[in-house]
């Protein structure tokens, strides 16, 4: 028991300085001692309660402080001169500080969504792996379609990691004067290297794309050894996001380079349901509707969630619109939005109501007739009374 009273007393030390890291640690320890003792109840209290916190750390979007104090460099303000392309003028980056940044994270599925955290929980244990020779990822190689919430993903990273962005553009970057991007590339990391940030490469593949050029080949080689020796260089100095939508294009060299690799998918109709219930809000729709409109919206990716979202907001909120129902704004919606919604829904959105009922009703959607009534507007009675009709035509 002594050597618990050993440990209280170094935690005592430690949080009456303030030393958050320390408290942790020594939490730790007097969790191990009591484990020693046999005492395994208080083992699991303690431990739980620790996990619990670093969980709650990353779900609260709480940004990781010490970072600051890990990731050597200067400090980034607003009044630091951004390099540009010495032939265009151009800009070579843009940066974004933490209020410039989403504070919440995007909406994925959980495996997705705790393998990203996991990202950012080594963060949180930084010195604790330095010591042991195991440093946390420093980069990270995110991959997927369009608008699947990509960049929205690498911001919120920076963000929790609490270093502000050091977002790469690619169209100063890459010039038309021979050797220069190369060179560009070269200026970029060194302000990375030179500042506390995160590096965010995003749609990379806008260089990896200059291949389908024969008369690029050669720039395109000097500018991917560029890239994968900047990359080695970067190794130690912050951290470094990749993002693209072509993966297939990226040079498998640098692909390598990453140390995480995440592929992010269309949303699940899971994800979708969430997505729409949080760009929704403040206004509610019932869940019935919520499915109806996840099941319009199936093959979509955030983005048009996030579109077909706030266009719905508005319809609610102009008062012509208010009393329409779901289905027939969402034939609206498909008439206005050809592109964003598949040729199967669109085919069924332009049946007749009782058609639609019925395939609600289907074996394949199963909807409740009480749901049916919501998405309808209409009474149980009349769906039912609908049904029969259809079913005795049949
Ligand atoms: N899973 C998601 N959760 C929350 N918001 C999302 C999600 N997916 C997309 N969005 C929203 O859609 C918009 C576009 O997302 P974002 O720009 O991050 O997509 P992207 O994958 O980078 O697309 P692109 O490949 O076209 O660059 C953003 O406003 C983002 O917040
Ligand atoms: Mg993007």
């Amino acid at each position: 028991m002594n050597s618990i009273f050993g440990i209280i007393l170094a935690l005592c030390r430690a949080s009456l300085s303030n030393d958050i890291d320390n408290v942790k640690y020594q939490i730790e320890r007097l969790a191990n001692a009591y484990k020693k003792n046999g005492t395994e109840a208080e083992y699991k209290a303690i431990s739980s309660l620790l996990k619990n916190t670093a969980k709650k750390q990353v779900l609260n979007g709480s940004k990781l402080k010490i970072s600051n104090s890990i990731i050597v460099g200067e400090e980034l303000t607003r009044q630091v001169t951004i390099p540009v392309d010495k032939e265009t003028a151009s800009p070579l980056l843009e940066i974004f500080f933490s209020n410039d940044l989403p504070s919440e994270p995007p909406i994925f599925d959980v495996p997705i969504q705790t393998a990203v955290e996991s990202v950012i929980v080594e963060w949180s244990n930084y010195p604790k792996l330095v010591a042991m020779n195991a440093a946390p990822s420093h980069s990270c190689l995110i991959y997927g379609l369009p608008g699947t919430g990509k960049t929205h993903l690498a911001k919120w990273m920076a963000n929790q990691i609490g270093l502000p962005v050091v977002l790469a553009r690619l169209d100063g970057i890459v010039s038309s004067f021979l050797g220069t991007s190369a060179r560009n590339i070269s200026s970029l990391f060194s302000f990375a290297n030179r500042y506390k940030c995160v590096l965010l490469l995003d749609e990379f593949d806008a260089i990896a794309k200059l291949r389908d050029d024969p008369q690029e080949v050669g720039e395109v080689k000097r500018i991917v050894n560029a890239l994968l020796q900047n990359l080695d260089e970067r190794d130690n100095c912050g951290f470094t996001i990749g993002v693209t939508n072509h993966e297939q294009l990226l040079d498998p060299a640098i692909w390598r380079r990453f140390d995480v690799q995440i592929e992010i998918p269309k949303p699940s109709s899971m994800v979708i349901e969430k997505l729409l219930t949080y760009y929704m809000t403040p206004l509610q729709l019932s869940e019935a509707e919520i499915r109806f409109m996840s099941w319009c919206s199936s093959g979509s990716s955030g983005a048009d969630i996030q579109k077909l979202s706030n266009w719905l907001k508005r319809m609610k909120i102009i008062t012509e619109y208010q009393n329409d129902n779901i289905v027939d704004l969402m034939r609206r919606y498909s008439i206005l939005n050809t592109g964003r919604m598949s040729d199967e829904i669109k085919k069924i959105l332009s049946l007749s109501d009782d058609d639609i009922l019925t395939k609600l009703k289907g074996e394949e959607l199963n909807f409740k007739q009480k749901d049916i009534a919501a998405i309808f507007n209409i009474s149980q009675s009349t769906v039912s009374k609908q049904l029969a009709k259809v079913n005795k035509e049949e």
